[in-house]
């Protein structure tokens, strides 16, 4: 921490200089989320911060569909990311043009797209959801049949939890489906006092083996409702690196995997973009009005 002490003051100079936000995920590393982020979350809270930030700049710390998400929702605001190429296996699975035939082969039936997705996707669809409030949208569409897309698994963990017909697609987070259930079942039979959280992002029979699944920020919620002495956090590493701050006396378990594009952001490039006003964000006129329908009736949703 001593030798980036230099760069986490720059970078903090330069924010209040231009009059910028950090809006950081929670898969950040810890220099990011401690040192400099104003506002961390997951892509729910980031999306909702985003919405009613007053800050001329967003500097969006995570992948580009958080960023191009904060770009629909506030298009007079600068968003820059501090690297253009950190994308998500997800956002890459599904095109606009793919959700175009799956309307048309399934009339009626109200197309509801993971947050983790393009404009363009977001465009297409009726309504947008994270995973924190995708069970609460597919029972919102008041239908017993919805199409919750790119992501299978997601999809497959909520139709477990509702009586509406959740159909989905071919898409996986590339970090989250590598956990087996398996490997969770080898780690209790080692250690049978640990408490196991994963994120809905796992494949369903990894969720089965868990105690408890949910969005990042549940995930945090729950370790500090709970106060387990053991947990294993099955999601990105740098999630229990984050909240062991917070939590002192938890011991951290972490059979985690890495998000390479999460880990495309630094202290440096966070800087680099702030002093240069580089890797802005630009969402075509047209497509983002279509996209910000879709993820204000999200946000909209009742609670
Ligand atoms: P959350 O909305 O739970 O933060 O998830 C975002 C993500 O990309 C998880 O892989
Ligand atoms: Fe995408 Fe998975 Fe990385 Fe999240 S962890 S940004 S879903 S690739």
């Amino acid at each position: 921490w001593a030798a980036l002490a230099p760069l986490i003051f720059a970078i903090n100079k330069v924010k209040k200089e231009r009059n910028a936000v950090i809006l950081a995920h929670n898969y950040m590393t810890p220099d990011i989320f401690h040192g400099v982020a104003d506002i961390v979350g997951d892509s729910l809270q980031l999306a909702k911060e985003a919405a009613k930030t007053e800050a001329q700049v967003i500097v969006q710390c995570g992948v580009h569909f958080m960023a191009e998400t904060s770009k629909i929702l506030s298009p007079e605001k600068t968003v820059l990311i501090p690297d253009m190429d950190a994308g998500c296996s997800l956002a890459e699975s599904i095109t606009g043009a793919d959700v175009r035939k799956l309307r048309e082969a399934n009339p009626g039936v109200p197309i509801i797209t993971y947050v983790n997705t393009s404009a363009d996707v977001k465009a297409e669809c009726d309504i947008c959801c994270t995973s924190s409030n995708a069970v609460q949208v597919v029972e919102a569409m008041g239908t017993n049949k919805v199409l919750l897309i790119p992501d299978q698994y997601l999809a497959a963990n909520v139709n477990n939890q509702t009586d509406v017909d959740v159909l989905t697609y071919a898409g996986s987070c590339e970090v989250h489906e590598r956990f087996t259930a398996e490997e969770l079942r080898d780690y209790r039979a080692i250690d049978p006092d640990v408490k196991i959280i994963a994120h809905p992002e796992c494949p369903p029979e990894v969720v089965a083996e868990a105690d408890f699944a949910g969005s990042t920020s549940h995930m945090i919620d729950w370790v500090k409702d709970n106060s387990p002495e053991k947990v294993m956090m099955i999601t990105e590493c740098s999630m229990a690196d984050n909240v062991a701050a917070s939590t002192p006396g938890v011991n951290y378990i972490r059979p985690c995997n890495l998000c390479p594009h999460m880990k495309r952001i630094t202290l440096t490039k966070i800087l680099d973009c702030l002093l240069d006003m580089s890797g802005e964000v630009i969402v075509d006129e047209s497509v983002a009005d279509r996209a910000r329908a879709s993820v204000e009736r999200m946000i909209n949703l009742k609670n």
